[in-house]
Order: C-alpha cells, then sequence, then structure tokens
C-alpha cells in the first residue's frame, strides 16, 4: 500500500446540531486513511465535527503506523506537539488509535503522559464508551482484536475527498506472517467483508459521482467471504458455505460488471496469493485498471527464505511473465526491503537483477526496521551495518529511477485515457490525471474540470510524470 509520509488533518461534511470538535489525523497505509474515515463517521454520531484547528479541539485523535521505527518516531514528535497546544487547552483530550495503539496497548499511558485514549484497528466501535470511561476522569484502553470485525456496516465520512477517488476496505488483517512483518500482530488476523455491503458502499459512491475505487487490503488476493469469520476457519464452514463463497476474481468481477463506468483499483496483492483468475477478469474488463502492486521485497531466494515470503525468485518472474501473456499493457510497482538480516552483496545483486527483468514502472524502497515482537526480531540479527543498508538502497532506488525513466518513455507520442484528479502540485494552470497504469500525467487545464476522463496527448517525460495536451473528451465521459 502506497505510504504518506505526511500525516493528515481530515475535515468531514460538518453535521448540524453537533458542538463538540474532532480533529484528527493519519499516518501510514491508506487502511489508516479509510479507519480515520470510519472513526470519523462512528464519532459523528456522538456529536462530534471536525476541525482543522488543533488549538480548537474537544478530542484529538491520531491514527498510527508501526511498520518502521521512524513512522513511530514521527508520531511521537506530534505527541509532543499536541503537548504544547495541551498547554493552552487543557480541556483537550489526545487518543491513539491504529497499530500503535495495538503494540504499546497500556504502556501508552505510561509512556506518553498526554494520552488519555489508546483504541486498537478493531476496536472503534467501543470509541464512545471510551470517551464516556475518560469524561469519568479514567483512562480508556481498548485493544482487544477481532475475528470477525469489518466495519461493513458503518458508512465512511469521506475525509479530505477530491470528491472522484476513494477507498473502499474489503479484508481486515493478515495471516501471512512475513518475519519482518508487525501488521500481523497490530492488524489480527484475515477477515473478509460481505460483498454486499462492498456493493452497496460503491453504489453510493457512484451515486456521488465518484469515478474511481481502490479495494483496500492487506493481501486482497486472500480475499474470501463464506458468511463471516476468520480465513483460517473456512476449512470449519459448511458444505453449503463453502459452495457459495466468493473469492477475491469473482468479488472483482461483480463490482465491474455492475459499475462498467467505474474505474476500480485493488491494493495490495501478495504474489504467493495471486491467482491467474484475477487476471483474467482484469484482462475482461476495460475498467479494472492495468496496474499491479506486487511486493517482492528482495531478488534473492535466502532473503525470501529468511522473510517468509512463500515463493522463490523464479516463481515470482514466472508469475510476471504470465500475467504479461495475460494482459500485456500491464504496470507494476514493488516493495523493496533493504539489508535484511544476513543480506550479502550476492543478494543485493540478486535483488538488482530481479528489477532488471521486471523493470518495475514504480518502487517503494525501505531500509530493513526492525520491529519488536516479529519473528525476525527474536530471531534473526539486524547485521548489516547501517552506511551498508543505505548504500544498497540508494543504488536500488537508483536503478527504479532508471527503469521508471524508461516506462514513462514508452508512452510519449500515444495518446490515452486519463481521469482528472486535481490541479498539479507544480502549477495551478494544469492539471494531474493517471491513465489506467497509474502513470501521472499534467496537462494544460482549458475548459476541463476534476473528474472528467480526457484523452491527452503525451508529449515529454521524467522518472514521475507525463507531459501532455488533451485533446478531447474520451468516450468514458
Ligand atoms: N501487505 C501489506 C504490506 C504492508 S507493509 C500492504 O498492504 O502493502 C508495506 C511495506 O512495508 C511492505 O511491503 C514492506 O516492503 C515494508 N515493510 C514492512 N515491514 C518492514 C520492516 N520491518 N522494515 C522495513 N520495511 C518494512
Ligand atoms: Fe506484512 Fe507480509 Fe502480511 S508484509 S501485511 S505479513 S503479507
Amino acid at each position: 500500500m502506497d505510504e504518506s509520509k505526511q500525516g493528515q488533518a481530515l475535515v468531514l461534511e460538518n453535521k448540524i446540531g453537533n458542538t463538540k470538535k474532532l480533529f484528527i489525523e493519519s499516518y501510514g497505509c491508506q487502511m489508516n486513511m479509510s479507519d480515520s474515515e470510519i472513526v470519523a463517521s462512528i464519532l459523528g454520531e456522538q456529536g462530534f465535527n471536525t476541525t482543522q484547528n488543533l488549538e480548537d479541539a474537544d478530542l484529538v485523535l491520531v491514527n498510527t503506523c508501526s511498520i518502521r521505527e521512524k513512522a513511530e518516531q514521527t508520531v511521537r514528535k506530534r505527541l509532543e506537539k499536541y503537548n504544547a497546544v495541551k498547554k493552552i487547552n487543557p480541556k483537550m483530550k489526545v487518543g491513539v488509535l491504529g497499530c500503535m495503539a495495538e503494540r504499546l496497548k497500556e504502556k501508552f499511558l505510561e509512556e506518553e503522559k498526554i494520552v488519555d485514549l489508546v483504541v486498537g484497528p478493531d476496536a472503534y466501535r467501543d470509541l464512545p464508551n471510551l470517551l464516556e470511561e475518560i469524561d469519568a476522569g479514567r483512562d480508556a484502553v481498548n485493544v482487544i482484536l477481532s475475528k470477525d470485525e469489518t466495519y461493513g456496516d458503518v458508512s465512511p465520512v469521506r475525509l479530505n475527498t477530491n470528491g472522484v477517488s476513494a477507498f473502499v476496505s474489503i479484508t481486515r488483517g493478515c495471516d501471512n506472517m512475513c518475519t519482518f512483518c508487525v501488521v500481523p500482530f497490530t492488524r489480527g488476523r484475515e477477515r473478509s467483508r460481505d460483498p454486499r455491503s462492498i456493493l452497496e458502499e460503491i453504489q453510493k459512491l457512484s451515486d456521488d459521482n465518484y469515478k474511481e475505487i481502490t479495494l483496500l487490503g492487506q493481501n486482497v488476493d486472500s480475499y474470501l467471504w463464506y458468511g463471516g469469520g476468520l480465513k483460517k476457519d473456512f476449512k470449519k464452514a459448511t458444505e453449503m458455505e463453502q459452495a457459495t463463497a466468493v473469492d477475491f476474481a469473482q468479488l472483482l468481477d461483480q463490482c465491474a460488471t455492475r459499475f462498467p463506468k467505474m474505474r476500480l483499483r485493488f491494493s495490495t496483492s501478495n504474489p504467493q496469493d495471486m491467482s491467474l483468475d484475477v487476471i483474467h477478469v482484469m484482462a475482461k474488463h476495460k475498467n479494472i485498471c492495468k496496474y499491479l502492486h506486487l511486493p517482492v521485497q528482495s531478488g534473492s531466494n535466502t532473503m525470501l527464505k529468511a522473510m517468509n515470503r512463500q515463493h522463490t525468485r523464479e516463481e515470482y518472474m514466472q508469475l510476471i511473465d504470465n500475467i504479461l501473456k495475460i494482459v500485456p499493457e500491464m504496470s507494476f510497482s514493488q516493495d523493496m526491503i533493504i539489508g535484511f538480516c544476513g543480506e550479502t552483496e550476492e543478494d543485493h545483486q540478486d535483488t538488482l537483477s530481479l528489477m532488471e527483468h521486471v523493470k518495475y514502472d514504480f518502487g517503494f524502497m525501505f531500509a530493513y526496521s526492525e520491529r519488536p515482537g516479529t519473528l525476525a526480531a527474536k530471531k534473526l540479527p539486524d547485521d548489516v551495518p547501517f552506511a551498508v543498508k543505505k548504500r544498497r538502497l540508494q543504488e536500488v532506488i537508483n536503478l527504479q529511477l532508471k527503469h521508471s525513466l524508461y516506462r514513462t518513455q514508452q508512452h510519449v507520442g500515444k495518446i490515452e485515457e486519463f481521469l482528472i484528479e486535481g490541479s498539479s502540485k507544480k502549477s495551478d494552470l494544469h492539471w494531474k490525471a493517471r491513465n489506467t497504469q497509474n502513470t501521472v500525467v499534467v496537462f494544460p487545464k482549458e475548459n476541463y474540470k476534476v473528474g472528467d476522463f480526457v484523452n491527452v496527448k503525451v508529449e515529454d517525460c521524467t522518472s514521475a510524470t507525463l507531459i501532455g495536451t488533451a485533446v478531447g473528451y474520451s468516450e468514458n465521459n
């Protein structure tokens, strides 16, 4: 999942009659952004409207990320800022949500005096009770993980929206137990959301004129609805439940068939759980974007094994080749972990050569950061020196930049369909839009508007962005 390094203060449409003020911000993955929309909805029923002014807030909530140590440090810094504000506004209450809340539990209250409330990712429905606890002067903690919570019936309040793209979560948790990863501990076991509630949510978004949906999960290809419950308990389901179960390929097919004008994306795909059925569904529907985020983490078989990834480098490359046979225009992005336990120069070269094979369009690359409680932290020494991690990371980033440029260059000279998302960051006179492969173009605004599907002639590019001119509305408009 893409990660935004900046926290975002979120705003929702205010509900008439609500008097209390909530300031909520999210760090980390898209799932956290999506969860904050659920929290805002739950608190909207409790008399809270959001504010963008930290100084005004009755309640401050920070949705946190534990994936790397740096993400946690960023949140700690934010708490210092809240502390300063609390000196001016002593009535303000502070709550920590998300993965750090789950990881640190009651310890948070001891370590950070500013924190009144600690709520894990499966406990947001308990927020009204927890707020009563803190009103009564008691500390409030709920970090219980659930086997069936999906918030399927909570209608999220769209926060910080451009009115064009929205996230819809379809699974929660992860069962994969990659040895480096804290997510299975902070988000619990995998469970899927009822397809009916997913389709209803997309219907609402379609009625509100949204144009693009991203289906979200830690591991979307593992989606399996058989009436509720943990994925790992599927074998215990009745014959009838098993026979009528819906997998990810079927869900995607249903969404694309029912909403032919809606662009669909999904994230994240895990190589070991990806089935070619999904790729056939992608090939069948024009409205499913031809882009896969397919993290590999390393190109070395030794590292993949130490990470408990359930595939080899050869199987991964074979998967990419098979996908391209079905959808030749598919674009790919990676996540890489550099300098994992025991990584040698040879392992590193294997990562570079795998990248040469795939030539990813985009990449998200990080130095390994040991996370307490994971199998790697318990069993494998974090033994690659920081300077070596840094140098290898830079080599990987440089190669990715070269491949990204190679990929953007393939679009130059072509006319492609793009969906306008908003103004270009660099120029108010240009739109920013995305094609099916998730590549961004900027072009002069003329009379087009946000949410239009436009055909753009691509004239130039950098490694990150295409530059072009609109030639007219596309037929999807
Ligand atoms: N399946 C999830 C993965 C979440 S973590 C998803 O939805 O994307 C996102 C990425 O963070 C991982 O793919 C991995 O590349 C990186 N990551 C996870 N744990 C890490 C660690 N301990 N150190 C460095 N990077 C890590
Ligand atoms: Fe983490 Fe591996 Fe799951 S990276 S989220 S344990 S697929």
